[in-house]
């Protein structure tokens, strides 16, 4: 596998994921988009791997943005195509297992964009988060522009996407942009421990919970309601709805399974 992207399993059933172009302020490129899609791919049937945390190496970026030097060159046909294929945005938000991004420092651009791709995201004190295409002559195209009022509402989008300006972790989390801020030092372990906290939870609950939430941004609430009643009886078919109330009835801590 690519060095641009490590992947390490840890205790919990958890994998980081670390983009790794420090130099460049793990801007993403060509190989780091294919070497995501790629590892996606090998973790959604790894049995041992029931949450994924994204992160940045360094001290100063989680991903600074696409890769500015191969916008230089690129015509609309390319561009088009190259955001066709392997769309790691949709690929992270279908992604069946839960997903945490852990912003370590700058999360602008296609970064932000990527993060909030993800199922939430926890940041560093010192993270620094944005949407600056507009500086460039641009705007967000990695779902930017329907995420982030999804997230912050209408009119802290228009504001972030009209100024490019990059904002604090403290603003960030007042305005609903990162769920969870840490100090940096504490980064690493207080976002691990989220992790294997919902790892141990039901993979198939865990499941369940996500695409009911996700449908409520296509379905109009009806049929959200309907969509999540369906998943909730769907669950009375599964071992680990047993071994859930089980364990509680008997006061010891459930063993779930995923089946
Ligand atoms: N694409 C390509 N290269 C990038 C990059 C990006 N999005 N962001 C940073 N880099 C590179 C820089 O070119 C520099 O490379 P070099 O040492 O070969 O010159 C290296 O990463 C370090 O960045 P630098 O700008 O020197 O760090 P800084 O601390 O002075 O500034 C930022 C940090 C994040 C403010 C600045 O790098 C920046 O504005 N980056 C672009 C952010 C952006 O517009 N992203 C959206 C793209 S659509």
């Amino acid at each position: 596998m690519s060095d641009v992207l490590l992947t390490e399993k840890l205790e919990g059933r958890v994998a980081l994921l670390t983009f790794n172009r420090p130099e460049k302020l793990n801007a993403l490129n060509a190989e780091v988009r294919r070497a995501l899609i790629e590892a996606l791919e090998a973790l959604r049937h790894d049995d041992d791997v029931r949450v994924v945390v994204l992160t940045g190496a360094g001290d100063k970026a989680f991903i600074a943005g696409a890769d500015i030097a191969e916008f230089k060159d690129a015509g609309a046909v390319e561009q088009y195509r190259s955001m066709q294929e392997g769309n790691i945005y949709s690929a992270l938000e279908a992604f069946p297992k839960p997903v945490i991004a852990m912003i370590n420092g700058y999360c602008l651009g296609g970064g932000c964009e990527l993060s909030m791709a993800c199922d939430f995201r926890v940041a560093s004190s010192r993270a620094r988060l944005g949407q600056p295409e507009v500086n460039l002559g641009i705007i967000p195209g990695g779902g930017g522009t329907q995420r982030l009022p999804r997230l912050v509402g209408e009119g802290h989008a228009m504001r972030l996407i009209m100024t490019g300006e990059l904002i604090t972790a403290e603003e960030a989390e007042r305005i609903g942009l990162i769920e969870k801020m840490f100090e940096p030092e504490a980064l690493r372990e207080e976002t691990l421990a989220i992790a294997r906290k919902i790892a141990s939870r039901s993979p198939i609950a865990l499941q369940a919970g996500k695409e009911s939430v996700l449908a409520a941004r296509r379905m109009p609430l009806d049929a959200g309601l309907e969509f999540e009643r369906a998943w909730f009886g769907l669950l009375f078919s599964t071992e680990d709805k047993n071994e859930g109330v089980a364990a509680f009835l008997a006061k010891r801590d459930p063993e779930f399974r995923g089946v």
